[in-house]
């Protein structure tokens, strides 16, 4: 296979030659895609404005690589076997050829229905390979997708719809979850009730629940199908045209729709997916991660199809109908490679081994982990009782804004260290800075994780708000793209990710901003004010811990009332992912006397250690302190 790295020693060549000559290294690794024309010049940047343009005048289309340049070779190979949320409905398995005629086919109903290049097209679909059809339909006619997590409320729905000016949404009557059902239609009529930029919704059949489809506007996936054309040209596209708009959530309390482009990420994801897993032909390969985040598009919806892979998609949860499902799918479909995020792998170790027990799990190769830090007790289970101590773990270090992986053992080939990402990817020039953004050289220190170098899958802006990218990415450390990380390099130069060191939580691998939890909360018409934090917790990682005051009215009502309306306010809001784990009212918080909330005093009593809270003295209110932890059970 071109652009394979076969050995430790390959690797650090291609390391060496990657920051040597960036240009060079990944002029050479374009050449084995499919161009309408090639590009003028690699690479041009700035990190101030700042200023990120690979391939530049390249024309080309992501989907051509995808199936034009594999087809002969692949056309009859499965590219997605599709398994259900429940295990008496019969699984899928779908080819290129046929994958192909649905992609250009639903590229025929989206135009059809007005789509043109350049617009914007939500996508708010249960895990079904209609999700991946919609979105590589989108980049056919280049269309620019937005996917929203099915999760999400119908607020965080239709703020992303109107943020990105979307004219279309894809969805379905409703998507199974586990036991559960969710009415992803109703809840998307809610959304765009607020939303005047959608002029058609396409709706997927799935869960055949009762909807209403309003005239005009919502149209059946199936009847739309009926009358369109199979064929469809791919449209011409830049290198630098948007490929899609992921919204992610960062410190201040409003997501942000991260960019990103065509040529270079689909260059880098492809390269990161054959290196990182080793992945090789007839292998199958399952990635637990919904389409809704940046697992889900990069390795998902796009690498694995670019490289001609088999991809095992799968609809439900790891614990319904019962916690072995997760083992039972790779038995029977005979997964080689498979990539999950450790609060699943805890989750699933709490249940106990004998749901690991019925299963042979003897064609797995390598193992992967993605989302937050695992801890070592988490990595040892999942090396013993999953790899049964021959799989490599590849715990891949990155971000929604660098759309491919960052720091990562390449299976079989690095060696491993439980709870360390390792090594970064060629083309990835890390530096760590302390915090006045002094470089902090050699082995053995710690430090904010940061970026020197642009690689070609990194974020390119953030949607309608340029300045927003360049504040929160490029202004913490001049010319420098900060990640928001801690890291730790060890003796051995190796790297291990220590965690967040801004208002960002990571709850089950999923981020959420304190500032975003805060504003949901505060629009209980009982709440006065709150303070959100994070704080270890077994299964999540980090769990939600907020501190809220409530009004005058409030205060008469009982406790547990108020926490589970505080609660059920949040899941309306943002969706039940957001929603605290724990809830304390108190009648004021502490506070510095310019009125800032002291978070380090939250955090501390949140993570139940108040041996060392620091000088309280200088606090407008020091009284409150003991008032909290008092609640709090100290
Ligand atoms: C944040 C990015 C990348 C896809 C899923 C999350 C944390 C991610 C690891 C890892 C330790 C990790 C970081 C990062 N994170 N992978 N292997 N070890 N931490 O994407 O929502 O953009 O979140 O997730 O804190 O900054 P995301």
């Amino acid at each position: 296979m071109p652009n394979q790295i076969n050995s430790l020693y390959e690797y650090l060549e291609a390391y060496k030659k990657s920051t040597e000559n960036p240009e060079e290294f990944w002029g050479n690794i374009a050449e084995s895609f499919y161009w309408r024309k090639k590009w003028d010049k690699v690479l041009e940047w700035n990190f101030d404005e700042p200023n990120i343009q690979w391939f530049i005048n390249g024309k080309l289309n992501i989907t051509e690589n995808i199936f034009e340049r594999n087809l002969a070779d692949f056309g009859n190979q499965t590219a997605i076997i599709w398994e259900s949320n429940s295990p008496d409905e019969p699984s899928q398995h779908i080819s290129y050829n046929e994958l192909f005629k649905k992609v250009t086919q639903f590229a025929n109903v989206l135009k059809n229905q007005g789509a043109k290049k350049g617009d914007r097209i939500a996508i708010y679909m249960p895990m079904v390979p209609e999700a991946v059809v919609a979105m590589l339909a989108c980049a056919r006619i280049g269309a620019i997708h937005s996917v929203v997590f099915g999760g999400f409320s119908a607020q965080s729905l239709s703020d992303r719809i109107i943020d990105a000016e979307a004219n279309i949404l894809i969805t379905a009557d409703g998507a199974y979850r586990g036991a559960k059902t969710i009415s992803l239609k109703n809840i998307a009529d809610e959304a765009l009730e607020k939303c005047p930029s959608i002029q058609k919704c396409i709706v997927l059949e799935r869960t055949k629940e009762n909807i209403t489809m309003k005239k005009e506007r919502d149209i059946w996936w199936h009847e739309a199908l009926a009358t369109a054309q199979i064929e469809c040209k791919a449209e011409e596209m830049d290198s630098e045209d948007m490929l899609f708009i992921l919204y992610t959530s960062g410190s201040t309390g409003k997501p942000k729709g991260v960019v990103h482009t065509i040529a270079g990420y689909m260059i880098y994801t492809e390269y990161t997916f054959k290196n990182v897993f080793q992945y090789h032909k007839n292998d199958i390969y399952f990635c637990t991660a919904d389409v809704g985040w940046i697992t889900g598009h990069s390795y998902i919806a796009y690498a694995p199809l670019l490289a001609s892979g088999t991809l095992l998609m799968y609809e439900g949860v790891p614990n319904y109908p019962h916690a072995g499902r997760f083992w039972e799918i790779i038995d029977k479909h005979k997964v080689t490679h498979f990539y999950t995020a450790p609060t699943a792998i805890r989750a699933l170790m709490a249940t106990g081994l004998e749901h690991v027990k019925p299963y042979q799990l003897d064609t797995l190769k390598v193992l992967g982990t993605v989302g937050e830090p695992i801890n070592a007790e988490a990595w040892h289970w999942y090396h013993a009782h999953i790899g049964k101590g021959k799989c490599p773990i590849v715990d891949t270090w990155w971000q929604t804004e660098t759309g491919g992986m960052m720091i990562s053992p390449l299976a079989g080939i690095t060696p491993t260290k439980p709870t360390y990402a390792t090594l970064p990817l060629p083309g990835v020039q890390l530096m760590i800075v302390d915090t006045e953004g002094k470089e902090l050289k050699g082995n053995g220190v710690e430090g904010n994780l940061c970026i020197k170098f642009p690689f070609p899958s990194m974020l390119r802006t953030t949607y309608g708000d340029h300045e927003r990218c360049k504040q929160t990415y490029f202004s913490t450390y001049k010319g420098l793209y900060f990640t928001g990380d801690g890291v730790k390099r060890d003796e051995d130069g190796y790297y291990r990710i220590l965690g967040r060191v801004d208002d960002v939580i990571n709850v089950s691998g999923h981020r959420l901003g304190t500032a975003e939890v805060e504003n949901a909360i505060n629009e209980h018409p009982l709440v006065n004010e709150s303070a959100v934090v994070g704080y270890p917790h077994d299964i999540k990682g980090q769990g939600i811990y907020a501190f809220v005051v409530l009004e005058k009215d409030g205060q008469t009502h009982e406790k547990d009332a108020m926490k589970a309306s505080i609660i059920s306010t949040v899941n309306k809001i943002i969706g039940a992912i957001a929603k605290p784990d724990k809830i304390l009212l108190c009648s004021g918080l502490p506070k510095t006397r310019s009125g800032k909330i002291m978070r380090r005093i939250l955090r501390k009593i949140a993570e139940g250690d108040i041996s060392n809270l620091g000088d309280i003295t200088t606090l407008l209110n020091p009284e409150i302190v003991e008032e909290i932890k008092k609640e709090a059970g100290f």
